[in-house]
């Protein structure tokens, strides 16, 4: 399905971009495994290169670092020789916190990984894409369309990268460049360990969210949409958010 494509997926070292660059290799796409866990992203890179003979490239990446974002995309052009899908993965969590109790700190690290470094990575990417387009496919969240399922941090920066899709979707769609969101519902994934300091009020709010999901989803949930996005057959599915959260925001 993706023979011969070249793909970016940031935040590959774990969980859902891990599960994303797994399925990409396994459907003949070559693969830029970026982190900025650089251990994590070689252990994926050689792990999928003894299956498919090079296939994935190890990057270190802070994706809230815009000559770092832009190296990353150099990289599959230097490498692999250019660039047909992107798929910005990386992103960190808040503590629950309402309005009321975020610091500034903590916003403005997540709106720097969660939102500027979407907006970095697109912007050299539609670059580098030029006339024979690409796909890029953002990993949002159901915090991304619903307001109660995270933090005022998390919630209003998914939100953000849903606009930034819909709005690229719509201005290089005669480029042939395609933008799209998934909105997962809860993943097993390690990102539950890295929150800190949570807060309890804005905790027990959001799980009244929570408990109206269905079940948890694994990352080759996710990752079987994002093959679909990057492939030609998606030709036509352009600034759509999709939820894959086993109906949970149906409910
Ligand atoms: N797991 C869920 O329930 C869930 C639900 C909805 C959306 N998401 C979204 O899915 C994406 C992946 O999450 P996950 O659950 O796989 O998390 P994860 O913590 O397992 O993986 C995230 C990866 O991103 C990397 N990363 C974090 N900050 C980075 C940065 N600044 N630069 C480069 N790499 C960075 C981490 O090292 C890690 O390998 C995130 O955008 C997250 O918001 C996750």
């Amino acid at each position: 399905m993706l023979k011969d494509k070249v793909a970016i997926v940031t935040g590959a070292a774990s969980g859902i971009g891990k599960g994303i660059a797994e399925a990409y290799v396994a459907a003949g796409a070559k693969v830029i495994i970026a982190d900025y866990n650089l251990e994590g992203a070689e252990s994926v890179a050689e792990e999928l290169n003894g299956q498919f003979e090079d296939s994935a490239i190890a990057f270190k990446v802070d994706v809230s670092q815009q000559d770092q974002v832009e190296a990353m995309i150099d990289e599959a052009v230097n490498k692999f020789g250019g660039l047909d899908i992107l798929i910005n993965n990386a992103g960190v969590m808040d503590g629950m916190e309402p309005v009321g109790e975020i610091s500034n700190e903590r916003w403005q690290r997540i709106y720097q990984v969660n939102v500027d470094g979407v907006m970095y990575a697109m912007r050299k990417a539609i670059e580098v894409m030029g006339e024979k387009g690409g796909s890029i496919i953002n990993v949002a969240s159901v915090g991304g369309i619903r307001g109660g399922a995270a933090g005022a941090a998390y919630v209003s920066s998914k939100h953000a990268v849903v606009g930034l899709s819909k709005n690229t979707a719509y201005m290089y769609a005669k480029e042939n460049i395609r933008c799209n969101v998934i909105a997962p519902g809860g993943v097993e994934t390690g990102i539950g360990a890295t929150m800190t300091d949570m807060s309890e009020f804005g905790y027990g709010r959001m799980s009244m969210v929570a408990a109206s999901a269905t079940r948890q989803g694994q990352p080759e949930e996710i990752a079987s949409l994002a093959v679909y996005l990057g492939s030609d057959g998606a030709s036509f599915v352009n600034g759509t958010v999709i939820n894959v959260d086993g109906g949970w925001t149906a409910g």
